[in-house]
């Protein structure tokens, strides 16, 4: 039966045969979709016969299978939404776990500031909803846009799936709030309603969801959004994006707006003191969570005062002024089917539990770390055994410790392999290094796939498309060996007797976008290239330092040549930068004295236009821009730490020791052997008083 006769002028018995039909072809594209990551048809044809199955279900509810495709799980494509770059980043939160992390939070922040004993710094403390994280975007009080949180610079348009929950008010009155107006917040399901939708979805045979979190996750990204308007979902909103005028001091503040325009609000929600307030509302919290109707992983700290949580600003992707506080992690008790060995792309071999899936809090579980061998000699896990797993937030999930008392006669402690399971080349443990590796370097084909799988992941070249499966799949057809050989695919395919297109699996469209989605990725800045080459301990805050300091590729390569030698300048400059200590600067350079790793750069750098470091933009133009600058001694008004994020802040780079290059030491008291050094040198010294004068009249003295 065809497309094209129309719902209206089917009867039972065709309607009963088409919704067979589209169950069993939407299953298949949904199975290529997800699980081999290679579509067959486009999204607008995919939702085509999604709604071409829920006109006929709603002509015919008797008709509607236990299988059908309206009450699947599946998480709608990636791809199916439109990307868009949030306006101001969406980041994520620190974690605590331990009254202690929490004492230590406030000592740091209140140290950060400077603050004295009987200074006041209030926090307001929010239940953490687990749910998604959505950013509503308001023009003249309409909203525009939704979108999720995505790698947190860039999400997925989900307007028209949002417009469909009631908690979130289109309108906001015009007159009340400025021209752009962000509001974000956490999607979520009650769990009441979860119970209630998986029940009725069990009643007509279908498939249920894990987790209150998973099933609002799957509303969400939807491609159709009749699907997510027939799921209970809510809206809590917590803080706000970009906004075109203040609209708000405080979050205390900004809680009460959100209140009067209509939005719902974590709560119950309280201003504290001191820790001891935070603890005493931790306890609460967590004796009240079986009552509250929704789900939380943790409760969430957050500075009341906007202009405190400007100076304290952000560490990596996360802001200073929050943590989230988290409960103690769920556990499970299974059966451990067999320990197997991992090897990842520096070689370090991880052992990996293999399970009896066991559902651990609202996710099933089959797979645990061990971490390493000497970790299995002190639990002294072997296979057969009855564990404990645990899994908190997104944590992996991990093996805690065996029930010896279940343990089954005759099993053996676990023995590390002497060989790479993958490779069979000796796998070794370096006298005073915890991992064993694998010896196999370039000819170990499981090192080689992983480093190409960090390569194309989201943080480094993040190329859609190219998955594990497909990478592997590629590997063994000798079509992608180094990441270069990723920009040649789409020119080499032209000339192959069965192009991409043609194999099994693949068609027309879904070869021209994996191509289109490589070619979008030919120029890429300096930093995620760094990141992406998967040197070992250079992850991506690491690989912006470097790109920081050394601006150009060339630059960068011509600095670790010429470091080589472990004490010249070169190694003094790498050495000198913040956070980089000689482990990590070792790691580099044993990168760099392997020829094939610079065959590889230099292969890959005929591909792709690899860009130089962008300063980013300082709200003024400060002369601190590009200067490096020393802190030493004690200094009274900013915590050292402030004038460090202060002076990056300005453009500048804030290093450990005073070299010829370095700009200007600022000498607190007792300032020793460093200022001693800059006067040598005829660096330029600044007083405590002269660099709060430069810092607040932005950069200019
Ligand atoms: S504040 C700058 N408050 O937790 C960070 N987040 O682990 C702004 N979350 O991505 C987040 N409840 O999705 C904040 N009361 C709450 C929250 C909350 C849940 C989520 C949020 C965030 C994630 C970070």
């Amino acid at each position: 039966m065809s497309d094209t006769v129309a719902v209206e002028a089917l009867d039972a018995g065709q309607a009963a045969a088409e919704l067979e039909r589209l169950a069993a072809l939407i299953a298949h594209h949904d199975r290529l979709y997800h699980q081999q990551d290679r579509p067959e048809i486009d999204d607008a044809a995919f939702d085509a016969l999604l709604r071409r199955n829920q006109a006929i279900e709603a002509r015919f509810p008797e008709l509607r299978r236990p299988d059908s495709p309206s009450l699947r799980v599946g998480a709608a494509p990636a791809a199916g939404f439109r990307k868009v770059a949030h306006a101001l980043p969406m980041l994520s939160l620190a974690n605590a776990f331990s009254p202690e992390d929490v004492t230590d939070f406030v000592t740091r922040l209140r140290r950060f500031l400077s603050l004295a004993d009987d200074e006041p710094l209030v926090f307001v403390a929010e239940p953490k909803i687990d749910g998604l994280s959505c950013s509503l975007r308001y023009q003249d009080g309409r909203l525009v846009q939704a979108a999720t949180r995505g790698d947190g610079a860039e999400g997925e348009d989900v307007t028209r799936n949002i417009l469909t929950i009631a908690d979130i008010p289109r309108r906001l009155p015009a007159a009340e709030v400025p021209g752009i107006l962000e509001v974000r917040g956490e999607v979520y399901m009650t769990r009441p309603e979860f119970l209630e939708m998986n029940r009725q979805r069990a009643a007509l045979g279908g498939e249920t969801f894990a987790n209150p979190r998973n099933a609002a996750a799957g509303a969400v990204r939807q491609l159709n959004p009749a699907i997510t308007a027939s799921r209970p979902l809510h809206f809590f909103g917590y803080a706000l994006g970009e906004v075109s005028a203040p609209v708000a001091a405080s979050h205390q503040q900004v809680r009460a707006r959100l209140a009067g325009w209509g939005f719902r609000l974590n709560e119950p929600a309280r201003p504290c003191a001191d820790a001891g307030a935070l603890l005493d509302y931790y306890r609460e919290i967590e004796a009240a969570r079986p009552e509250l109707p929704y789900d939380i992983d943790g409760v969430v700290y957050k500075v009341d005062r906007y202009d405190l949580r400007e100076r304290l600003g952000f560490v990596s992707r996360a802001p200073r002024w929050a943590i989230a506080h988290k409960f103690p992690a769920e556990q499970a008790r299974t059966r451990l089917k067999a320990i197997l060995v991992q090897v990842g792309r520096t070689g370090a071999l991880t052992p990996v539990a293999e399970l009896e899936p066991v559902n651990v809090g609202g996710v099933m579980v089959s797979r645990a770390t061990l971490h390493n061998e000497d970790e299995i000699a002190r639990k002294d896990v072997r296979a057969g055994d009855t564990v404990v797993v645990q899994r908190a937030g997104d944590v992996i999930p991990q093996v805690v410790r065996v029930v010896t008392a279940l343990r089954p006669a005759g099993s053996e402690p676990y023995l590390p392999p002497e060989h790479c399971p993958e490779c069979g080349s000796l796998a070794v443990r370096e006298a005073g290094e915890v991992v064993r590796r694998c010896t196999g370097g370039l000819i170990c084909p499981a090192q080689a796939m992983e480093r190409l799988r960090h390569f194309v992941s989201r943080d480094a070249f993040d190329i859609e498309g190219l998955g594990e499966k497909i990478i592997a799949e590629f590997w063994a057809d000798e079509m992608i060996r180094r990441p270069g050989d990723i920009f040649r695919l789409a020119a080499r395919d032209r000339d192959r007797l069965t192009p991409l297109r043609r194999r099994p699996g693949w068609g027309d469209r879904s070869a021209q976008n994996l191509f289109e989605a490589i070619e979008a990725r030919r120029r890429m800045p300096l930093d995620r290239v760094i990141h992406a080459l998967g040197i070992r301990q250079i992850g991506q805050a690491t690989a912006r330092l470097l790109a920081r300091n050394y601006l150009s590729c060339d630059n960068w390569r011509a600095a670790m040549a010429a470091a080589a030698d472990r004490e010249g300048p070169a190694w003094q400059e790498l050495t000198g930068i913040d956070q980089i200590g000689p482990a990590v600067a070792a790691d580099l350079l044993d990168f760099f004295a392997e020829p094939h790793n610079l065959e590889v750069l230099d292969d890959l750098a005929r591909e792709v236009t690899i860009i130089d470091y962008e300063p980013p933009a300082p709200a003024v133009v400060s002369p601190l821009a590009g200067k490096t600058v020393v802190f030493t001694g004690t200094l009274t008004d900013m915590s050292r730490s402030e004038a460090k994020a202060r002076a990056e802040a300005l453009g500048a780079k804030v290093t450990g020791s005073v070299t010829g290059k370095t700009s200007f030491v600022v000498t607190g008291a007792d300032s020793g052997s460093k200022a001693t050094k800059a006067r040598e040198l005829g660096v330029t010294i600044l007083s405590e008083a002269d660099w709060l004068a430069l810092a607040a009249s932005g950069g200019h003295p």
